[in-house]
């Protein structure tokens, strides 16, 4: 059996990734620091798999800590995730954004170089590509100007991997995420934003949970048929299998470089007002919302070709809009 570090094990997308790895059989060893997850996500992994991931509560800018980890503990490869992700807190605190993003993952390739432990993946984002010139978005798009720290903290992750990959003869892949959303089936595991959401799907389910008043539209003038911005929404257990085939890839020696990044999304756009529709189906609710103006940084439209990772990763997506919604707001309810 293989053994796998998860960093950030116990994040939403994280915690998603481990029960997917221990169903498909690979024993997991997970280091979070609890800054943003809770310590209770172990034993709701534990509940859905049957089976108890190994936990150490360690704070991955500690280089001393990382060291110590990997002095007593053997691992055939490496998923991280964590990082710190909110785009409007990065730009007011640029240095504790690379001092975690970037420090926490320096520390790690160091410890994996020294020990010539092999496949490493990252937690990238479909930020990098800014707004694309072309719709959809295939991986040969240019990187644009990183718009927040947070988007510059993924742009110079993937540098820092793919030049240790070459200099040190490593192999990761990078992982493109476009938006994740969406829970557990089982809802025993999910999203835990923490305060008020920044993220469009918290926020519908907040309001439909009455949490909040109404949703706020950001922008219905954009140049889109319906005028709100479009965005590909992924459900978190469709992105989990994809970290599983970008393992398994690693591996099995089937990578073609040592360094390789991929899209994940679904490949399909929706609409603000789409999603919204969608939800009230789901949720078999009306939602109270009303459009306000753009927010500052959005773009209009971005959405994955998905066909190098569908092809490469030989992985696609299995779970509707719909469906993510339902699992959204099932999840939402239970909290
Ligand atoms: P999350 O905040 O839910 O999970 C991250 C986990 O990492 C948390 O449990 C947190 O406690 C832990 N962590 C953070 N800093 C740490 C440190 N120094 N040491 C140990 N543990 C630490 O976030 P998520 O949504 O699951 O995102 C996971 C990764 O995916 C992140 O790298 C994020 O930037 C990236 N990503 C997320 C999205 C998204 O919309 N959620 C989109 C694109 C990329
Ligand atoms: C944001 C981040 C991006 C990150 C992604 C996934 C920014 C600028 N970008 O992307 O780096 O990778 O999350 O975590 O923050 N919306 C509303 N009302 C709301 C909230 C959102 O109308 O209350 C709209 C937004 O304008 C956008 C869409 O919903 O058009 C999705 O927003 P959001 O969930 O915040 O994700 P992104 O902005 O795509």
């Amino acid at each position: 059996m293989k053994r796998i570090l998860v960093t950030g094990g116990l994040g939403f997308i994280g915690s998603h990734t481990v029960v997917a790895l221990q169903n498909k059989g690979f024993e997991v060893v997970i280091i979070d620091n609890l800054s943003n997850s809770k310590i209770d996500v172990l034993e709701k992994i534990t509940e859905i798999t049957g089976i108890k991931p190994l936990f150490h509560k360690i704070d991955l800018r500690d280089k001393a800590e990382v060291r110590s980890f990997f002095d007593t503990n053997k691992v055939a490869g490496v998923i991280h995730f964590a990082a710190f992700k909110a785009v409007g807190e990065s730009i007011q605190k640029p240095l504790a954004y690379y001092e975690n993003n970037i420090g926490s993952l320096v520390y790690l390739l160091q410890e994996m170089k020294n020990r010539n432990i092999d496949h490493f993946i990252f937690s990238s984002s479909c930020t990098v590509y800014g707004q694309a010139d072309a719709l959809p978005i295939n991986e040969n798009a240019p990187i644009k100007k990183a718009a927040s720290t947070y988007g510059n903290t993924k742009q110079i992750g993937e540098e820092i991997i793919a030049e240790s990959c070459k200099a040190y003869h490593m192999n990761a892949i990078a992982l493109r995420y476009f938006n994740p959303i969406g829970a557990h089936e089982s809802i025993k595991i999910g999203e835990l934003p923490l305060g008020i959401p920044q993220n469009l799907i918290p926020f519908i389910t907040q309001t439909a949970a009455g949490l909040r008043t109404e949703l706020a539209v950001f922008g219905a003038d954009y140049d889109t048929p319906d005028g709100t911005a479009i965005r590909d929404y992924i459900h978190v257990v469709d992105l989990a299998n994809a970290h599983i085939a970008a393992l398994e890839r690693l591996l099995n020696k089937k990578n073609k470089t040592n360094f390789e990044f991929f899209n994940v999304g679904t490949g399909v756009g929706s609409s603000v007002l789409e999603v919204i529709t969608a939800f009230e189906k789901a949720a078999g609710k009306p939602l109270n919302y009303k459009i306000v103006d753009r927010r500052e940084g959005d773009i209009t439209a971005a959405y994955a070709d998905t066909t190098t990772a569908n092809k490469e990763l030989n992985w696609k997506t299995e779970k509707s809009l719909e469906e993510a919604l339902a699992d959204a707001w099932k999840w939402q309810q239970q909290q």
